[in-house]
C-alpha cells in the first residue's frame, strides 16, 4: 500500500483524541484508504509535556511550518487564526490536501483557503468545525448541494446549552452554571467565545455560505450571547411553557427586488412541546429545510475531543482516499448567489 505522510498540527483535546484514533485504528484506516497514514510529526508549542502513548514524544515538534513542508495531508487542530492561516496556505502552495476543526479561521478567511485549495487542486475538508461529530456540514455542502436550502436553524454550540440547561434545571444563576460547566470541563478556561455567541456566529457564517452559496462572513453575522440570561428569565419562560436556547438562524428572506441572506445567533424562547426544547447538557441539534428534501433533523454531541476527532478521521479518509485513488473532494460553489442583510437592517 502507498503511504500517506500526514502532519498533524495541535495535539490538545482534540488532536489528541485525533492520534489516538490513527494509532488504534491504523490497519483498519489504510484499508478504507487504500494507503498507509504515516503520522510524520505533531506540532505543539510545549515539547515537554508528556501527552501520552498516542503521542509518542519524538513525533513532538515546535516547527510547524516546517512540518507542513513534508506532508501529504495536514490534520490542524491548534485553532486561533495566527498561524494556522499561514501554515494552512503554505502547506496547499506545498500541494498538501488539508483537513481543519478551524471555525473561528473559516468564518473570518474561509474565501483564502478555499481559492488556495483551487489554485492548487487540492482537498480542503472541514466537517469538524460545525457540530462536533454530527455530519452537517457534508449533507449541506454536498448531499443537499442539489437542492435549494431554504433555513437552517438549531444549536451549535455545546458550552451554552450545558449552561442554559443547567440553569433550567436546578434555578442556578448564570455565573454559578458557568463556573459549574468549567469545573466539568465542558466550558474552556476562557469560555468567551462561547457565551459572547462568537462561537455559534462562526458556525452560523459557515453553514450560511454552503447553504447558500455565498460567502457570509462572522462580520455578517447578528450575534448576542447568553451572559444576559438571568435565572428569573429562565423561570418566565418556564411559566409561559418555554425554555430559552442559544439559536443559530441563516435563512433566505424574500424581499421585493429579490431575495437576501439573514444569519443570527440569540437566545430565543422555544416551547417545550419543540424538539429542540429537550437538546440536554452540551448537545447540539439542528434543522435543515430544504425544497426538495423538506425538513431534516440532525442531532448529537457537538464539542468534545473524540467526537470532534470522529468527524476529523472521516475528512482525513476522504481527503486520504482522493490521493490515493485520484479525484476530488468538494469545491467552493462558483459565484456568490446572495447578499447578506447588513446588521442595521436586521
Ligand atoms: P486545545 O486543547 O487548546 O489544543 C490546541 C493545541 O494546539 C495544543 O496542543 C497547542 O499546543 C497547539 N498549538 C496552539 N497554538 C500553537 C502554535 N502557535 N504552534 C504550535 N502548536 C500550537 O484546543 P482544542 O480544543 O483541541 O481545539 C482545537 C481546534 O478544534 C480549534 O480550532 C477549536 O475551535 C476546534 N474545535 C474544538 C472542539 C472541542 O470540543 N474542543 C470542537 C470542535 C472544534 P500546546 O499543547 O503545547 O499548548
Ligand atoms: N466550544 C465549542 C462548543 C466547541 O461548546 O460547542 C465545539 O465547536
Amino acid at each position: 500500500l502507498p503511504t500517506l505522510r500526514v502532519a498533524v498540527l495541535g495535539a490538545g483535546t482534540v488532536g489528541g483524541e485525533v492520534l489516538r484514533l490513527i494509532s488504534q485504528q491504523g490497519e483498519e484506516l489504510a484499508h478504507r484508504v487504500g494507503g498507509r497514514l504515516e503520522v510524520i510529526g505533531v506540532a505543539v508549542r510545549d515539547l515537554d509535556r508528556d501527552r501520552g502513548e498516542h503521542v509518542p514524544a519524538e513525533l513532538l515538534t515546535a516547527d510547524a511550518a516546517g512540518l507542513v513542508r513534508d506532508a501529504d495531508l495536514v490534520v490542524e487542530v491548534m485553532g486561533g487564526i495566527e498561524p494556522a492561516r499561514t501554515l494552512l496556505l503554505d502547506a496547499m502552495a506545498n500541494g498538501a490536501s488539508v483537513v481543519t476543526a478551524n471555525k473561528a479561521l473559516l468564518a473570518q478567511d474561509g474565501a483564502t483557503l478555499y481559492e488556495a485549495a483551487d489554485a492548487h487542486g487540492v482537498d480542503l475538508y472541514f466537517e469538524a468545525a460545525v457540530a462536533g461529530a454530527i455530519p452537517l456540514v457534508r449533507p449541506v455542502r454536498e448531499s443537499l448541494a442539489g437542492d435549494r436550502i431554504q433555513r437552517v436553524l438549531g444549536i451549535v454550540n455545546g458550552t451554552t446549552n450545558f449552561v442554559l440547561d443547567a440553569m433550567t434545571r436546578t434555578g442556578a444563576d448564570f455565573a454559578d452554571a458557568l463556573a459549574n460547566a468549567q469545573q466539568l470541563g465542558y466550558a474552556e478556561a476562557d469560555p468567551t467565545a462561547d457565551i459572547e455567541g462568537h462561537d455559534a456566529a462562526a458556525k452560523a457564517s459557515i453553514l450560511a455560505s454552503l447553504a447558500f452559496h455565498s460567502r457570509v462572513r462572522l462580520a455578517d453575522v447578528h450575534c448576542e450571547g447568553i451572559t444576559q440570561v438571568s435565572a428569573q428569565d429562565i423561570a418566565a419562560a418556564a411559566r409561559m411553557g418555554r425554555t430559552i436556547k442559544l439559536l443559530s438562524i441563516v435563512e433566505r428572506i424574500e424581499e421585493e427586488n429579490g431575495e437576501r441572506i439573514s444569519a443570527r445567533v440569540y437566545p430565543a424562547l422555544i416551547p417545550l412541546d419543540h424538539p429542540l426544547a429537550s437538546v440536554s447538557e452540551a448537545y447540539n441539534a439542528v434543522f435543515i429545510e430544504a425544497d426538495a428534501a423538506g425538513s431534516l433533523m440532525f442531532y448529537g454531541q457537538g464539542a468534545g475531543g473524540a467526537p470532534t476527532a470522529s468527524a476529523i478521521l472521516g475528512d482525513v479518509v476522504s481527503a486520504a482516499r482522493a490521493r490515493v485513488h485520484g479525484g476530488v473532494g468538494p469545491r467552493e460553489s462558483r459565484y456568490a448567489e446572495l447578499e447578506s442583510i447588513p446588521l442595521e437592517e436586521l
